[in-house]
């Protein structure tokens, strides 16, 4: 390499980021500042770059990546953007050392989780064109907790915190490295077309690998996801509510879970106007798993806890075609320290207006349903029509409906009991 040139790659590698600043051609009312983030050639840490972008660029701007892998190696905290398109034609790669993250990865704002990213803002366009990639690295995090339930300080992909009308499109995100997504504190927020697969190549497994979960979060919508996980699909937790799903499939994993929820001793919490329809499960748990904490609190989050009061209303779930799902649809209260059995009857939290309709195709095992809810808190209004296509896999038509302290059938006849265990998957 000629001597200028060494140079020039060392001035850049010092600087570790090169800003380019135009305006925008195409629209005189678009005098958008536009940042550039390159990679580093030498694949050392790119995040200074891409923070110094945002600092750049976060206010009615523009940040984009080119068609490159860029390494992230340290935390990212960009908060506070506004009115800002994020263009991401590469790879976004987070680094595997694991120490660093144990010891630096943030607080994401629930059951003491914690996260590598926090994205957040007003009018926030991110746009990843199908392609653009969000790669965590999963494997050797899947390895290394061994299969422990939320390992401490075990960092989430991505956590979208104080975020509102906002658009994330396109996006791609691979082995993440715990939940992929979480959308906390935020409302008016689209997500569409995007693909998720956190999938282990070794003999262990993805467990809380989430593909979003939504908390503190109002109109969240998402549209077109394709999720092949280990944990939760798409999963509203605390006080999310306005929440539609459409036109996703999930594959492997729990599928939709509403909860868990109930954590926190006497902490009141809700999940209102849920709605997913027109989705595809393919070898899930579950297409909606609706799981509460018992009443009495035995431990600490985030694997233990609850006692938590508020109320599940209002959900609709309706035209879903299922391939080899276990269990279609399972509601437990008895969720309780590290996935242990508690007592199944004295949650105070409340399951009301839920329907199921419109659901076709193949599940492993009787029941359809298995309503598995609190004797101190029965489940009102439970909706189960139009599941006449549905099928074992041998091509025997489903009928059994499990129940316990269901108030209010509607469409259905409960036929038997539940385990009553926390075997969300109906095993007994
Ligand atoms: C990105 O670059 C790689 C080669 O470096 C190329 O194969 C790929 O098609 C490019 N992707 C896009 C979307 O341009
Ligand atoms: C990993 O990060 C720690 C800091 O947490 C640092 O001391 C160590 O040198 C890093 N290891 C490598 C291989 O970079
Ligand atoms: C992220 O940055 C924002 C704005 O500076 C700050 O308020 C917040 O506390 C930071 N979050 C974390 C977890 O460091
Ligand atoms: C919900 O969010 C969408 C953006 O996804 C927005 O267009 C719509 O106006 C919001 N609805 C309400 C009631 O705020
Ligand atoms: C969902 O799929 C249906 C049928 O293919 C289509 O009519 C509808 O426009 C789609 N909706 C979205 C939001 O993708
Ligand atoms: C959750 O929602 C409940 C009921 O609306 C409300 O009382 C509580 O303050 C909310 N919690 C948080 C942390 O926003
Ligand atoms: C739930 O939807 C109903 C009907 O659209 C609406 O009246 C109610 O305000 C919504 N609840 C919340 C918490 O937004
Ligand atoms: C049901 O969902 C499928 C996609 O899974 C879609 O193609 C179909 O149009 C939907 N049916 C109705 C009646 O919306
Ligand atoms: C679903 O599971 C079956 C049986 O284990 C397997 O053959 C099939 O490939 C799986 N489908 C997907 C999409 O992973
Ligand atoms: C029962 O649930 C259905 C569907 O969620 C709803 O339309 C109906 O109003 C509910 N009935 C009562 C009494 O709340
Ligand atoms: C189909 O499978 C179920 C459950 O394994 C079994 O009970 C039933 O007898 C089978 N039906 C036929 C026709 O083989
Ligand atoms: C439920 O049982 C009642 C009483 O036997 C019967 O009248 C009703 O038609 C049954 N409902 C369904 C959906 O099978």
């Amino acid at each position: 390499m000629p001597s200028a040139n060494t140079a020039l790659f060392g001035l850049l590698t010092v600087f570790l980021f090169s800003l380019t600043l135009v305006e925008s051609a195409a629209s005189p009312a678009e005098h958008r500042k536009l940042c550039t983030v390159h990679a580093c050639r030498d694949g050392s840490d790119d995040a200074p770059a891409v923070l110094r972008a945002f600092e750049e660029c976060g206010n009615h701007g523009r940040v984009e990546f080119l068609n490159e892998t860029y390494h992230i190696e340290s935390i990212m905290n960009i908060s506070g953007l506004n009115d800002v398109e994020i263009d991401l034609k590469g790879t976004l790669l987070w680094g595997t050392n694991i120490s660093y993250w144990l010891n630096n990865s943030m607080p994401m704002g629930y059951q003491n989780q914690s996260t590598a990213w926090i994205l957040g803002g007003d009018r926030i366009s991110f746009q990843g064109h199908g392609y653009g990639t969000i790669d965590g690295n999963g494997q050797v995090w899947y390895d290394f907790i061994k299969g422990a339930s939320n390992y401490p300080r075990r960092p989430h992909a991505i956590t979208v915190y104080g975020t509102t009308n906002s658009i994330f499109e396109g996006l791609r995100f691979v082995q993440s490295q715990m939940w992929t997504m979480t959308v906390i504190h935020s409302s008016n927020v689209l997500l569409q077309d995007i693909y998720v697969s956190s999938t282990s190549n070794s003999s262990t497994s993805t467990a809380n690998t989430d593909g979003c979960d939504t908390i503190y979060a109002d109109n969240i919508t998402f549209h077109r996801w394709e999720v092949h996980n280990g944990d939760d699909g798409i999963s509203p937790k605390a006080n999310s509510t306005n929440i539609l799903v459409t036109n996703s499939t999930f594959v492997g994993g729990a599928g939709l879970a509403l909860g868990s929820i109930g954590q926190y001793n006497g902490v009141f919490e809700t999940i209102e106007n849920f709605t997913a329809k027109d989705c595809t499960f393919v070898n899930t748990t579950h297409a909606a798993y609706l799981k509460t904490w018992t009443g009495e609190q035995v431990g600490y989050p985030p694997n233990g806890g609850g006692g938590g009061i508020g109320y599940i209303k209002n959900v609709l779930l309706s035209n879903f075609t299922l391939q080899n799902v276990k269990l279609p649809m399972s509601f437990t209260q008895c969720i309780n320290f590290a996935g242990a059995s508690g007592n199944c009857n004295s949650s105070l939290f409340s399951i009301s207006n839920v329907s199921f309709l419109d659901i076709k195709g193949t599940a492993q095992q009787e029941p359809i349903v298995s309503l598995q809810c609190s004797a101190a808190a029965p489940c009102v209004n439970t909706t189960v029509e139009d599941v006449s296509e549905l099928a074992l896999r041998n091509g025997t038509l489903m009928k059994g409906y499990n129940c316990d302290h269901t108030m209010g059938t509607v469409g259905f006849n409960c036929t038997g009991h539940t385990c009553g265990t926390a075997s969300g998957d109906g095993t007994c």
